[in-house]
């Protein structure tokens, strides 16, 4: 049997991940997302064209590849079936092309799911998540709490009341809020985008995956968010509601853990957190600012700015780990270019000690980093086609972290397109 490959983010999200699928799936069989929902915006571009893909996993654009959105996936039917039409109308329809197929288990993302996220977000103030709004949170709670809707539901003949027994639920507990609502526009959406839901076929993904290594073929899991927003092991509650992690992989898609292969690691040169919660390294200062400018960081899904900061080796190392990662995959080292000294926090001042881990009272206890400074390499990487074109001091950089984390750095990008991307193992 064939394992399962999984590429991840080891950040706080929006590493890059769907650029490197992108790039890996000429290589896979079936590329699969296995958890989160529209909260993603994974962006792609090639032959100077852009898209960004929220539900839909990354391998879309290959013409052999088929792909999955997971038991482990929530999937709004709205986004869903826009994220399809608007590749239609750029002339990709993957299913007329019979190349998407969706869980069973996945479970549903109500309009009233997002009216909780809001409400609850609203109520917190000062203290929200930071949430992305697309109900993520108010789902998984519904799973968990096994009151929620899936896939496999749309076509039973009491979906209609099993809808309206749930969004009963849902009204009694927004009537706590103190938040207006009409609901009208958004259920004739829903229910417009279920009918059209029915029209991709519905597999059972452990059966479909585990049917696919049988038969010795290959497949990639694409993660969505990052490690550190992981509900579990993620600066909690400055989290998201799903494992973001390779476990999750195991649980999303319906594999075991001995069939896992290859975990590829993904990170920026840098590092970025959206939303609200704990980030050591972040630069509230102009030089955070040259960041967010030059590496256009700006929200794939809500538009909101990224805050930015150095690279953190304590999180990093953490993430690994989690993770069981045994590539590492650098991002965006064309963003710091222009950089005369680049900095790394390899450890943190904390409570009066010298860690190299995240502690657990992050949230309340800022964690001072303990930075070195790097030379930059002062160079235009962004054309770099060739390992023996990397400037030297790029090239250091990428030794420094490859040893400090104990793990190869396989690919380094050098810009958003498909082809800025050089394999260095
Ligand atoms: P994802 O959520 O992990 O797929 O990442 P996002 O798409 O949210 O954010 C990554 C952003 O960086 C996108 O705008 C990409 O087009 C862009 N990007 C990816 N790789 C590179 C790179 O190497 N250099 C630059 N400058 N931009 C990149
Ligand atoms: P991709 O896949 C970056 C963040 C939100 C918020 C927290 C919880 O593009 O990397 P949620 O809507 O999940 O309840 O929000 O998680 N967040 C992301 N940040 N990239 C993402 O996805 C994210 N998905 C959620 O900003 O802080
Ligand atoms: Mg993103």
């Amino acid at each position: 049997m064939t394992q399962v490959d999984v590429l991840l983010g080891l950040q706080w999200g929006d590493e890059g991940k769907g650029k490197i699928v992108d790039v890996l799936s000429p290589q896979y069989d079936l590329i699969a997302r296995f958890q989160g929902g529209p909260n993603a915006g994974h962006t792609l571009e090639f032959d100077g064209k852009k898209f960004v893909l929220n539900t839909i996993p990354s391998g879309i654009f290959n013409e052999k590849t088929m792909n999955l959105i997971g038991n482990g996936v929530v999937i709004d039917p709205i986004i869903l079936k826009r994220e399809l039409d608007n590749l239609k109308a750029a002339g990709h329809d993957p299913v007329a092309k019979g190349k998407l197929v969706i869980a069973r288990k996945a479970h549903l993302i109500l309009p009233t799911h997002q009216l909780l996220d809001a409400a609850n977000e609203q109520k917190m103030g000062k203290d929200k998540i930071g949430s992305t709004l697309k109900g993520i949170g108010p789902t998984y709670m519904d799973k968990t709490g096994r009151n929620g809707l899936r896939v496999g539901d749309t076509t039973l003949p009491d979906f209609k009341d099993r809808y309206n027994k749930l969004v009963e639920k849902h009204k009694d507990m927004l009537s706590h809020y103190n938040f207006e609502y009409d609901l009208t526009e958004k259920e004739a959406a829903f229910f417009e985008a279920i009918e059209f839901l029915k029209s991709i076929p519905h597999v059972d993904s452990e059966h479909y995956v585990n049917g696919f290594l049988k038969e010795g073929k290959t497949v990639l899991a694409e993660g969505a968010q990052g490690t550190l927003l992981d509900v579990d092991f993620g600066s909690y509650p400055f989290v998201t509601s799903s494992n973001t992690t390779t476990a999750g992989a195991c649980t999303g898609l319906g594999i075991a853990p001995n069939r896992i292969g290859h975990v590829y690691g993904i990170f920026k040169a840098y590092c970025t957190r959206v939303g609200g919660g704990p980030f050591p390294t972040e630069l509230d200062n102009e030089v955070g600012e040259n960041l967010r400018q030059v590496g256009h960081e700006f929200g794939a899904t809500t538009g909101r700015a990224r805050r930015c900061g150095w690279i953190d080796l304590p999180a990093l190392k953490y993430a690994i780990m989690l993770n069981g990662v045994t590539e590492l995959i650098m991002m965006k080292a064309d963003v710091l270019d222009g950089f005369d000294t680049i900095y790394a926090c390899t450890h943190y001042e904390h409570n009066g000690e010298t860690i190299d881990y995240m502690p657990y009272d992050i949230i309340t206890v800022k964690p001072t980093p303990v930075l070195k400074a790097i030379e930059g390499w002062k160079t235009d990487v962004t054309k770099v086609n060739k390992v023996s074109e990397i400037p030297a001091k790029l090239a250091d950089y990428i030794a420094f972290l490859e040893k400090e984390l104990a793990v190869p750095v396989k690919y380094l990008s050098v810009g958003p397109d498909r082809v800025q991307t050089l394999e260095l193992n």
